[in-house]
């Protein structure tokens, strides 16, 4: 395993992220939806560093299980407690990577009318999209490659880590 992300730079960089949604959301209360289980520890520390009026909700799809690789069908494993027409609401992903979760989600949230709809991400797999998805706000544009730590795991394992590494092949298989 292989660090690739410190707990330095991703606290900067969640700190800039920070500033630019409190900026563009500015005299509003954007709705933050924290995509489970992966984004809990993302969102956790974002919605500090935003410190403006938000409020918080979950959801959760189905997962890879213990996979690496994904089987491209997505279900909603859990939905929203609250309604979201006409809010301003801003989902939060831990890595966008083929996109096809984060494509589900947009289509699912979008017919039920929000004021306005962004993407916020801490990792982004470009290089692996399948589907165009538009992601507003990107931590990190990384090469591919499984990774875990800040809350995302492999296999339920590794949540904890407060820095972002690598796996490389021999535990990848
Ligand atoms: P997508 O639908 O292919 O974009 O997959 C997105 C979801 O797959 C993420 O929210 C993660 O839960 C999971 N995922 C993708 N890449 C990784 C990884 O490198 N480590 C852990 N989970 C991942």
């Amino acid at each position: 395993m292989r660090e690739l992300l410190s707990e330095q730079m991703i606290q900067t960089r969640v700190r800039e992220l920070a500033s630019e949604i409190r900026r563009d959301y500015e005299g509003k209360k954007p709705l933050l939806i924290g995509i489970l289980k992966g984004s809990f520890v993302f969102l956790s520390d974002l919605i500090r560093e935003l410190n403006m009026d938000l409020e918080v909700d979950f959801m959760a799809t189905s997962s890879y299980g213990d996979a690496t690789t994904s089987s491209g069908v997505v279900a909603l494993t859990k939905d929203l407690d609250v309604a979201i027409e006409g809010r301003d609401v801003i989902i939060v992903e831990d890595i966008v990577d083929t996109g096809l979760t984060l494509s589900y989600l947009c289509r699912t949230l979008d017919q039920r009318l929000p004021s306005s709809l962004a993407v916020c991400a801490l990792l982004d797999k470009s290089a692996r999209r399948e589907t165009e998805v538009q992601v507003d706000y990107c931590g990190f544009d990384i090469e591919d490659g499984f990774v875990v730590g800040y809350g995302i795991d492999y296999a339920q394992k590794f949540r904890h880590l407060p820095y972002i590494a690598i796996i490389e092949e021999e535990v990848h298989e």
